[in-house]
Order: structure tokens, then sequence, then C-alpha cells
């Protein structure tokens, strides 16, 4: 299977397990839930819960147990979604294809929802844990419980200094600090999540954590750019609005051509820290090269 077929073939296992934790009951907070759905089972490219997914099948077979961080990991990423296009954030209106959860019901629900997706995400891990096996087990998800709260942490923090650093001039240490928290923080919990669920010795968990340093940052340029030059068709979301709302960026900072070179860089980095697994590693390669070549 090459990397885009199994690429395919992960979104539909993400896809499918999302749908067990839907709730579709006719109760009077319905509506709630369909929002839920109409924003987690949109056209997502879902590639934090491949992260998890692929690094835990670079040490162990059986990926099926890394699912539950998997999708607790998406329903993550879809509340910082949710509240990072609320009006008081980036007002946006387009997501994933479709208008935006607070544009299609309210905003009241669209914070409900990102709140309720948090909570869930924390329940799914919870449930996990206690299901361990052994102690040695219950002590890797109790650590990763820990990793996941300090990355949602760093969201958070990316989150608040992306939007107070509107308008203003900052350092690239300043901007990648932005990034490394708003977005690094994510694909460093997934790595790591796979890495230490699937018993990876701390060398291994090492190395990969600065893979997913610099996947990170790739990411955020590459949306950076895409911010800019992207195809808003393709993104299912706007364009040209990080300009609009004064954001700095790699483009706005730096100027396109700079900051493609940055991308260009950071990808060859990434990939050449995993030159030690060889074939093992084949997805997470080629996964550096999907997120810089994406259009969306
Ligand atoms: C968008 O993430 C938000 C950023 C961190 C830049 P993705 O581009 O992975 O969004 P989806 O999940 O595919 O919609
Ligand atoms: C989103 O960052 C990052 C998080 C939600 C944590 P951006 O605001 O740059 O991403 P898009 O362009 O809206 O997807
Ligand atoms: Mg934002
Ligand atoms: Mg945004």
């Amino acid at each position: 299977m090459n990397f885009k077929e199994q690429l395919i073939r992960n979104q539909e296992l993400v896809n499918k397990e999302l749908n067990k934790y839907l709730i579709k009951e006719d109760l009077p907070e319905a509506v709630l839930n369909q929002s839920i759905e109409y924003s987690l089972m949109s056209s997502a490219k879902r590639l934090r819960p491949t992260l998890i997914i692929e690094t835990y099948k670079m040490f162990k077979d059986d990926y099926e147990k890394s699912l539950p961080f998997a999708i607790a990991m998406e329903m993550t990423h879809t509340f910082s979604l949710i509240h990072d296009d609320l009006p008081g954030i980036d007002n946006d209106d387009y997501r994933r294809g479709r208008l935006t959860i607070h544009k299609k019901f309210n905003e009241a629900t669209a914070i409900l929802a990102g709140d309720s997706l948090m909570n869930r995400a924390y329940m799914i891990i919870a449930r996990e844990i206690s299901k361990s096996p052994n102690d040695e087990e219950s002590k890797r998800k109790i650590r990763i419980l820990n990793e996941f709260s300090r990355a949602i942490d760093q969201m958070i923090v990316g989150e608040y200094l992306d939007t107070e650093c509107e308008g203003k001039q900052i350092s690239k240490e300043e901007l990648d600090y932005i990034h490394n928290n708003k977005t690094g923080a994510f694909f460093k919990y997934c790595v790591r999540t796979g890495a230490i669920l699937a018993g990876a010795n701390e060398q291994d968990i090492n190395k990969l954590t600065v893979y997913a340093e610099k996947i990170g940052l790739e990411f955020q340029i590459k949306d950076d750019i895409l911010s800019e030059i992207g195809d808003a068709k393709l993104m299912g979301k706007p364009v040209g609005n990080d300009r609009e709302m004064n954001k700095v960026t790699y483009v706005t900072k730096f100027g396109l051509q700079k900051a493609e070179k940055y991308l260009e860089d950071i990808t060859d980095e990434a990939i050449q820290t995993l030159e030690t697994y060889g074939e093992k590693a084949q997805f997470l390669k080629e996964l550096a090269i999907y997120i810089k070549d994406r259009n969306h």
C-alpha cells in the first residue's frame, strides 16, 4: 500500500471510530449533539490521529489499541478549530468546506460544542486508563494523560498570543513560539503518544519528538503560505484572512519566497531525523513531504 492509500485508509478508520462516539438519541440537547457531529464529521484530513496510529505501528502491530487516543485527539483538535473560528478569535465563516458551526448554529452552541468535545476526549482517555490490564500499561496511559493536558494548555497559550499579537511586530523567535504552541504541541503529543503507548524506549521517544517538532512548525508554515496563496475551495476555509486580521505569519514577516525556503529546509530536517529507522519510518517520512506539498 502506498502513502496516499494508507492515509485514506486511516482517514476512513478514524471516521468509522468517531461515528461510534456520536450521540444520536432524541434528547433535549439533540441540537448540541448535531452541531458536534456537523463539525466533527466534515471533510478533515485526520492527520493528528493518523500520526498517533502510524507512530504506534512503528513499534507494535495491534494498532487498534491506539484508536481511542486517536479519536480523543481528533475531538480535541476539532474543539480547537471551533473556538479558533469564533468571532472573538479569528472570526471565520468557513471551515472544512462548510459554514463554521457558529454561523450554522449560533455562538453559544459553538462554544459549548467545543467544550463538550474537549471533555469527551478526556472521558475517552479516562476510560482507557481504567481499562488498563496491568500497572505498566496504566502508567503509560497516565503519562499520556499528563502530556495531553500539557498539549492543550500549550495550544491555548499559542492561540492567546496569536490573537494578542495581531497588528504587532514580533521577532522570529516569538513567531516560532506561537506556532510551536498553537500547532506544534498537538503534533508533538501525537507522535509521543503513539510511541509511549506502544512501549517505545526513551531514546526512540526523544528522537521522534524532534521529528514531531519539525513537522509541527512545517505544518504551520505551510498553513501560513496557504492562507496567502491557497485555493479557498480546495481548502474549505478562507484565504487572505491572516493578512486581513493583521496576523504575523511566515509570509507576512518574511515574504513568500523566504517562507517557502524555510518550509523546504524544515521538511528536509524532519526527514533526516528518521534516517536510522529505515523502512519502518517510511510513512512518517512521506507525511513530512505531504505536509509540504499539500494544497489543503
Ligand atoms: C488546521 O488544521 C488548523 C491548524 C493547526 C493550522 P488541519 O489543516 O489539520 O485541519 P483539518 O483537521 O484537516 O480540517
Ligand atoms: C489554528 O491556527 C490553530 C488552532 C486552532 C490551535 P490558525 O488560525 O492559523 O489556523 P486556520 O487557518 O484557522 O485553520
Ligand atoms: Mg487562529
Ligand atoms: Mg484560524
